[in-house]
């Protein structure tokens, strides 16, 4: 359904808030890796390790999303733009141009990002024309990359 020039504005609106984009991985309902590229991304708590985001009930990957018991989501560099276009794309190989490799519970795990936060499904939660997933924090590594930086619909680059 086309969206009305209300809802127009209020993405607008939504986007003033900058965020970081994550890719957010997991192992599909049929086998395949699966992916998608997410600016929803929250901590929510440190004890217990909590985080969340949100998907959209429209997406490809959500059967696969709602079903999964693990995901994983890469918080991308500042060099990172090509792979946030590909995983927010409808390609069907999303993964083709990028490193991975999959964990013990067969979760895909990119190769490069500022951090890498591995989950459990923890709850879910109905958002609308979203629904909202915490998962609880199993692993985690960071660096010190430069973050990817998402404002006003357009990426953008931290000056220092
Ligand atoms: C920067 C950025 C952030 C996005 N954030 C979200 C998000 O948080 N949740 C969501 O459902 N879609 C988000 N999207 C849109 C999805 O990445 C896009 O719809 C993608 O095609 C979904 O993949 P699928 O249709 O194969 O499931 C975002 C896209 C971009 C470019």
């Amino acid at each position: 359904m086309p969206i009305s020039e209300q809802q127009r504005e209020l993405r607008n609106a939504f986007g003033c808030f900058a965020t970081g984009v994550t890719v957010i991985t997991t192992d599909g309902t049929d086998g395949s890796p699966v992916g998608m590229t997410a600016n929803s991304f929250a901590s929510v708590s440190l004890d217990p390790p909590l985080v969340l985001w949100s998907i959209a009930k429209e997406s490809n990957c959500f059967d696969s999303f709602i079903n999964t018991g693990h995901f994983a989501i890469h918080v991308l560099t500042n060099d990172q733009q090509s792979v946030s276009n590909a995983f927010a794309s409808k390609e069907n190989d999303k993964f083709a141009s990028t490193s991975w490799h999959r964990d013990s519970n067969n979760t895909p795990l990119l190769e490069q990002y500022a951090a890498r936060l591995v989950c459990s499904m923890a709850s879910q939660h109905d958002g609308g024309d979203h629904i909202i997933l915490v998962g609880k924090v199993e692993a985690f590594d960071y660096n010190s990359s430069a973050p990817l930086l998402f404002h006003g619909g357009c990426y953008k680059e931290i000056s220092e």
